[in-house]
């Protein structure tokens, strides 16, 4: 979470900046800053988004950037990013400091005095309490007393340098023609090059207008490697929707397609799989499992990383450990995979960003393509990775996944949003939600309510149907409406005793159906009719619907849909 942004070279650094921060601001939007530097620092930091800074212009054709969510210390400008020490150096930090408190306090008795309340601060005392006469080697000897997860880059007055570090949090390097950018992202200066040098976890790089060089924690040089990154700028543009959600929504008969065609890994059949990841892409997991256990008949344990990474998991022989994440960078999620590979289990990882930490650690990868996801809200990350899960499954099955046809459904499924539109209108008011479905629909259920819940922020619970009566039934009334994904499968008939024992309680139900199902009309108060696939594939149609209902709702409210509160795209701290 926060992005970083350096910049140095012949031009104002000031634009580029802005619009490097416009580009990695879904990394948290507290608050932003920005320093510039010629003969002296020139400092911008305030609470709320960097569309603020557009009518401004500090001087200098080097400065550093940053966009935060607040992890240590309260949204407010103190606590903003850049911080200024000794009036000559500058530093912007993403991650977290773990042992920030003790060595404040071994600084407070040193007599340092601080302006903030993060742990970030602490960070630039030591650089400035170890420099000498050369910026690179108090960055070099700071990092030993650092503990955490970090990537940050600092700047002194009257150096032309910028030195940066990694320890855990994404840092890139964009190389251009007499001028270097750094960020958590490509996407911050993918307009400008898209020649990169990806900094790893323990190196330091120092950065002028003409040079990189790329030492590690020692001390010892490490060649840099130059890679040309392929996706382009108008991929990570809004291309006239009103905001990227939408985007990303309407483009997944695309982004599925592209998945079909990935390349597996050649990968030896395991005997066991454990899936682990978080939000959304843990839901993918979900439905890999049922699709894995039931076309491979493999068994698939299903794990969130945040509990899995601490619970002192039970490996077997023959096991291999399945991350999803789209970022490639969410921390749960990548502890996960250390932990699988210090018990010398095989690893796969299915990640949407290119050489993220996730993807560079495991020991194969399938790469989804889904293309850059913006919004916060995952959604044709979401499709693109149960096209890899069916892939996986059929493999392992000895048979090739051929979900063309599905795929070409979804192009009618999107047409349904004036009728989601008109449903939504009906039930924007409502404060609560109850999600229901069985077996391959539950994970879906458990989807659309995350949807729901982040962007509207309305409750939204979700269920296996069959659970309603051991509690949740309680619930039921006029004021709370039921999403229940009751499409033709081997469990439909129990969805529909379900509906029913939901009508008979005056409870609303809005119902995900397939064509053709007249007597489901009979019940719900509203259908949405979705085209006749197996039931396996059916989550790849029933996603859509459910984010364009949740997308509609968040619209009607007003809701800050691309960049919802207290949320950031990418979860980099636990
Ligand atoms: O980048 P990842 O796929 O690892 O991210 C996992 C979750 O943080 C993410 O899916 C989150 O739940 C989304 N905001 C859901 O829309």
């Amino acid at each position: 979470m926060c992005g970083i942004i350096g910049y140095v070279g012949q031009r104002e650094a000031y634009p580029l900046l802005v619009s490097g921060l416009e580009k990695v601001e879904y990394r948290g939007y507290d608050s932003v800053g920005i320093c510039t530097a010629d003969d002296t620092l020139h400092l911008l930091k305030e609470v709320g988004r960097v569309e603020q800074f557009k009518n401004h212009l500090l001087p200098g054709t080097m400065g550093i950037a940053h966009s935060r969510w607040a992890t240590h210390g309260g949204v407010c400008q103190k606590n903003a990013h850049p911080f200024i020490v000794r009036e000559k150096f500058t530093l912007v930090h993403n991650g977290i400091i773990e042992n920030y408190l003790e060595l404040k306090e071994q600084l407070r008795g040193r007599g340092d005095v601080f302006s903030s309340d993060t742990d970030s601060e602490v960070i630039l005392h030591l650089i400035a309490q170890n420099f000498k006469t050369d910026l690179l080697s108090a960055v070099r000897q700071t990092v030993h007393a650092l503990r955490g997860a970090y990537a940050f880059a600092v700047m002194a007055k009257g150096n032309s340098e910028i030195v940066a570090a990694r320890n855990g949090c994404p840092l890139v390097i964009g190389v251009g023609n007499g001028e270097h950018f750094l960020a958590s992202d490509v996407a911050a200066f993918i307009e400008h090059t898209k020649n990169v040098i990806y900094v790893n976890d323990f190196e330091i790089a120092r950065v002028t207008k003409e040079t990189v060089k790329i030492s590690d924690f020692e001390g010892r040089g490490i060649i840099p490697k130059q890679r040309e990154i392929f996706w382009n700028v108008e991929q990570a543009q809004k291309q006239g929707y009103p905001h990227f959600m939408l985007k990303e929504i309407m483009e997944q008969p695309l982004t599925m397609e592209e998945t079909l065609h990935v390349p597996l890994p050649a990968l030896p059949t395991p005997k066991r799989m454990i899936i682990v990841a978080c939000g959304t892409a843990s839901y993918a997991g979900l439905v890999g499992k049922y699709v894995i256990e039931k076309v491979a008949r493999i068994p698939v344990v299903h794990e969130t990383a945040s509990e899995f990474r601490y619970k002192e998991p039970l490996f077997l022989p023959g096991d291999l450990v399945i991350l999803i994440s789209q970022s490639g960078e969410t921390a749960d999620t990548l502890a996960a995979a250390r932990l699988a590979k210090e018990h010398n289990v095989n690893t796969l990882g299915i990640v949407n960003v290119v050489e993220s930490t996730i993807a560079r650690e495991v020991d194969d990868v399938i790469y989804t393509r889904a293309g850059p996801e913006i919004g916060v809200a995952s959604t044709k990350a979401f499709t693109a990775q149960l096209i890899a899960l069916y892939k996986l499954a059929y493999h392992f099955a000895g048979k090739e996944f051929t979900g063309k046809k599905v795929v070409l459904l979804t192009e009618q499924v999107l047409q349904l949003r004036e009728e989601i539109k008109k449903i939504a209108e009906r039930y924007v008011n409502n404060q609560h939600f109850l999600y229901i479905g069985r077996n391959i629909f539950y994970p879906l259920a458990l989807e659309g309510a995350l949807k729901l819940k982040e962007i509207s922020y309305i409750h939204a619970e979700a269920y296996p149907a069959g659970e309603l009566k051991h509690g949740p039934i309680a619930l039921i009334s006029e004021e709370m409406p039921t999403i229940a994904l009751c499409l033709e499968s081997e469990t439909y008939d129990k969805m529909f005793s379900n509906i029913q024992e939901i009508k008979a309680r005056k409870g609303k139900v809005i119902a995900f159906a397939s064509e053709g199902d007249a007597k489901i009309k009979e019940i719900c108060d509203d259908v949405v009719y979705l085209p006749k696939v197996d039931e396996l594939l059916s989550p790849l149609l029933v996603a859509i619907p459910l984010q364009l209902f949740a997308y509609t709702v968040a619209l009607l409210k007003g809701c800050d849909i691309d960049k919802p509160r207290n949320l950031a795209k990418s979860v980099t701290v636990e």
